[in-house]
């Protein structure tokens, strides 16, 4: 399968969906439609949709179609995702202008509607959670693994730690464990578990499910040093962020450590461990989980 055709449809097809969920939210004019309306707008601002199309790929990998309810499951990552980004840019953050194309949320609508769109965001994808694992008549117990996991890579122990560690590393001198830490919590926690959780929408067994965090795992590290290396040689207008950003805040960040050669070498390596990890337990005979590998290598934005 051509990753460039399926990426683009799985895009449109999330997207599709993401419009169904914004639809079951309160409108303009009814009471919370303001801050709908918030939650909405950098939801709908684009990206590339790659936790969502993990989820879908790999449940298909495990054996399940990409019925409505995965959507459910895999737009619930999207939620989940859009929300880390808008607190990430708030001005006690990293302090950002422009997201996906756009003015930041805080930017367009204020720093409080802003910081209660990112929780708006943070519980409505329970929500969809909850209604997929429902609506694929998980067990009880699955369905709390579930929930479980996603909490947990969000957490102290997940997203949120690394966050707080990012932001207090800024123009300070750290070794390469704190920022392999950094790296794999603020942004491959949430990767990772894109990929855990299309396995268990779709029943997979402990020995797919350890393959795809294991994929997952090194698809995050990969990810996050090609996201610092875009921030050094990408071009604003491609990557819809203001590039430049990281040096400007002192950030602790592969190039900043390991120069742009090895960082890039260093990406290279994640994204091949990645692939081994599905191919020891013969995840991918479609080939498009090791194609989105791929693609998180070579994307330029
Ligand atoms: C940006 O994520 C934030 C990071 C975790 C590096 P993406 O690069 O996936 O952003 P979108 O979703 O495509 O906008
Ligand atoms: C983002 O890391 C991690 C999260 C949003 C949790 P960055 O701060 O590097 O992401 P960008 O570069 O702003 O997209
Ligand atoms: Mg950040
Ligand atoms: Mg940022
Ligand atoms: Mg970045």
């Amino acid at each position: 399968m051509d990753i460039g055709v399926y990426l683009k449809e799985r895009k449109e097809a999330v997207e599709r969906h993401l419009a169904r969920i914004v639809s079951r939210w309160p409108g303009p004019g009814a009471p919370g439609g303001e801050l709908a309306g918030a939650m909405a707008y950098s939801l709908e601002a684009g990206g590339k949709r790659l936790r969502p199309i993990l989820v879908l790929a790999a449940c298909r990998a495990c054996g399940r179609d990409e019925v409505e309810a995965v959507y459910n499951g895999a737009c619930a990552l999207e939620l989940l995702h859009t929300y880390t980004l808008i607190h990430d840019d708030l001005p006690v953050m990293d302090d950002d202008d422009f997201r996906r194309g756009l003015p930041t949320c805080h930017r367009k609508f204020g720093e409080r509607r802003a910081l209660l769109a990112g929780v708006g965001l943070l519980c409505a994808a329970f929500e969809e959670l909850g209604r997929s694992a429902g609506e694929l008549r998980l067990s009880r117990k699955e369905a709390g693994e579930v929930l479980e996991e996603v909490a947990a890579a969000l957490g102290g122990g997940g997203v949120v730690g690394g966050q707080l560690v990012d932001l207090e590393s800024e123009r300070k001198e750290i070794g390469r464990e704190t920022l392999n830490y950094i790296h794999s919590h603020k942004t491959g926690a949430l990767l990772r578990v894109s990929c855990t959780l299309g396995g268990r929408l779709a029943r997979a067994d402990r020995k797919k499910l350890a393959a795809l965090a294991e994929y997952g795992e090194q698809l995050g590290l990969a990810f996050q040093i090609v996201d610092d290396l875009l921030d050094v040689e990408g071009d604003s207008r491609v990557l819809g962020k203001t590039a430049g950003a990281d040096q400007a805040r002192g950030k602790a960040t592969f190039p900043a450590l390991y120069g742009l050669v090895e960082s890039r070498k260093l990406a290279a390596g994640a994204v091949e461990k990645s692939i081994a990890a599905l191919e020891r337990a013969r995840l991918d005979g479609e080939g498009i989980l090791g194609g989105l590998a791929g693609f998180v290598l070579t994307r330029n934005y």
